[in-house]
């Protein structure tokens, strides 16, 4: 959410910064803006819309210098507009702030500051930041900044610069990540690492309250008493590379990354089978045999579509490990104080590793002394970096804001899990060998899945123009059904709703008309009948259904009005292989509705706020 790029070297800043911002604008598309300078000027240029209006103005009206920041922004504090838009400068003009998070005393600060005579230009609660450093500014922007955020609750990824110090940047993190690039031709900011593949070759990771000077040729990491600190250097090298930030020949990432699923998921599983104890194993877990044994519960939290995953999780170790599983949405576990004993495990699911709520839950956790796991995908993100042990998806970056590939590789992952866990109990080893075999299938299993396109257009083009629609799953396709209403809500902007299909007659059944349609789940599987009397009753009521079903399934075809077919696979994997044709159906029904698909209104990847 938001993106903040900077750079201080040997070359154009303005190409860089543009470039940094390309690759982050899926994390925040109302507005983008950079400043940069040469010796005595700050040279300011900022747009409302998506980074192309920018890139638009820089053209017309370049932007010199070898240094700069530069921000894509989802609006937190005030409208998409020109004068919302980062960098925020203070009144002189000789300070300019880009910043990620929210500053929650923002009101308090700016009434101070509007009383003492400042005059404010924009909505937002970042302009706060800029008069204050301002403020405190006699020569050292270093000191300025730290004397700027002790005034400050919240939470900031920000990089400053000020007209005085040509060539230096200052950077600081509380809650909204930050890293260093070092690079041959100078150093780099970012508020996340694929920004700088191809251009820094080692990236240091800010923890919170740290403060980062760089200038062309240095940088050193401070803590919030301003004395220096050492810090860990890591390779850039395993994070995306230049190409594959690419779409390729797919219209848009979302696609690509639908189609990349079988491919995504044969990675989450490479290396992690083995044959020999008939299990799975993680080299990042970081727990004994011993501690592994004492787990007797898990508590997993998520947001979003990692949260349905998680609620996936809970059905799978459940019946695989044999584990008691509690759910919780992670905005929402951060403030309670739920009683857990000392076995219990506190699972974070996220791709990105960055969500605000997510990393507040498992800080918390932590706090309680609970052990804490993450299964992420985002390499050497904040969460990724904090739980004690966790698994990743190696998924590969996930662009499309409409998370695809990431969902099917967390819950390859938590079979995994779960299956690893069932063999320290109670699964014998020839259970253990048909799961194993069972997840070597899954891969093709999704590319005949993925078969299902062409036929999901034309059941799109019959449905786009609903403005209701309903998903119903039961068991392991009841969280699959949740998933499948978010796709479709968050880029098609059609209302949907996901619900367990038995609960139908208890409220929602009253909306079924014949303009509301209704997605079954219903592969062939233990609750396949219960499902089927489900359906039927929504038949009975006039509205029409499209299932997803068994590939030859007459029973279900003789009833439905429009089916989709998918291969058989054992009833705990079902939830990756009728994600699929739920993934297509949202996508194509978009399109139809001419919306967005990679950059739906309102969102970004990575909810780095509260
Ligand atoms: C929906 C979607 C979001 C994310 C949620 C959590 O398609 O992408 O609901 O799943 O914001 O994000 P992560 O997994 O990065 O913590």
């Amino acid at each position: 959410m938001c993106g903040i790029v900077g750079f201080t070297g040997r070359r154009e800043a303005s190409p860089v910064l543009l470039e940094g911002l390309r690759r982050l604008e899926y994390r925040g598309y109302d507005s983008a803006g950079l400043v940069t300078s040469t010796g005595n000027e700050l040279h300011l240029r900022k747009k409302a819309g998506r980074l192309a209006e920018l890139r638009g103005h820089v053209a017309a009206h370049p932007a010199p210098g070898c240094s700069g920041i530069s921000h894509t922004r989802w609006a937190t504090h005030g409208g998409a507009t020109d004068r919302n838009a980062h960098p925020h400068t203070n009144t002189a003009g000789d300070i300019a702030v880009v910043h990620n998070g929210v500053i929650e005393n923002f009101a308090a600060l700016k009434h101070q500051l509007q009383a003492a005579g400042t005059a404010f230009r924009s909505d937002t609660d970042t302009e706060v930041l800029a008069h204050l450093i301002g403020h405190y500014y006699h020569g050292d922007l270093v000191a300025a900044v730290r004397q700027a955020l002790s005034l400050v609750k919240g939470t900031y990824g920000l990089a400053v610069m000020a007209r005085a110090e040509p060539g230096v940047i200052v950077g600081a993190r509380l809650g909204s990540p930050l890293v260093v690039g070092v690079g041959a031709d100078g150093m780099y900011l970012a508020s996340d690492a694929n920004a700088l593949a191809g251009f820094a070759d080692k990236v240091v990771y800010l923890t919170d309250r740290q403060i980062c000077a760089l200038t062309e040729t240095d940088w050193e990491v401070r803590d919030q008493d301003l004395s220096p600190v050492s810090v860990a250097v890591s390779d850039i090298g395993h994070f995306l590379s230049d190409g594959d930030a690419g779409r390729g020949a797919y219209p848009h990432y979302m696609l690509k990354e639908i189609y990349e699923q079988p491919e995504t998921l044969a990675n989450a599983m490479r290396g992690r089978l083995t044959e020999a104890d008939s299990t799975a194993h993680f080299g990042g877990l970081n727990l004994s045999a011993q501690q592994l044994r004492q787990i007797d519960r898990v508590v997993m939290t998520a947001c979003g579509t990692s949260y349905h995953a998680a609620m996936v999780g809970e059905y799978l170790f459940e019946e695989l490990a044999r584990l008691p599983v509690e759910v919780e949405y992670a905005s929402e576990l951060r403030y309670r104080n739920p009683p857990m004993d000392r076995n219990t495990v506190v699972l974070a699911l996220t791709q990105s590793g960055e969500t605000a709520d997510t990393l507040a839950a498992l800080r918390e956790s932590k706090r309680m002394g609970h052990t804490t796991l993450a299964i992420c995908n985002a390499v050497g993100s904040s969460i990724a970096r904090e739980a004690d042990g966790g698994v990743y998806l190696h998924a590969g970056a996930e662009i499309g804001v409409a998370s695809t590939k990431a969902f099917t590789s967390q819950v390859a992952v938590l079979t995994m899990l779960a299956l690893y866990l069932g063999r320290t109990r109670h699964l014998s080893s020839t259970q253990g060998q048909r799961i194993i075999d069972d997840l070597h299938a899954l891969p093709e299993a999704v590319r005949q899945a993925l078969r299902c396109h062409d036929h999901v257009k034309r059941v799109a083009a019959k449905y786009a123009h609903a403005k209701n629609v309903l998903y119903l799953g039961r068991q392991y396709l009841y969280p699959v059904a949740l998933e499948g209403a978010l796709k479709l809500k968050e880029i098609s902007y059609i209302h949907a709703e996901g619900y367990p299909a038995a609960e139908m007659k208890h409220g929602p059944i009253a909306l079924v008309d014949p303009n509301t349609p209704s997605v079954f789940l219903v592969p062939r599987g233990s609750v396949f009948d219960k499902v089927m009397s489900n359906m039927q009753e929504i038949k009975a009521r006039g509205g029409p259904v499209i299932a997803i079903a068994s590939a030859g399934d007459r029973e279900v075809a003789a009833v439905a009005d429009d089916v989709i077919a998918i291969p058989d696979v054992p009833e705990y994997l079902q939830p990756i292989v009728t994600a699929i044709p739920l993934q297509l159906l949202a996508y194509e029904v978009a399109l139809l509705c001419g919306c967005d698909v990679d950059k739906p209104r309102n969102l970004a990847k990575s909810v780095t706020v509260e």
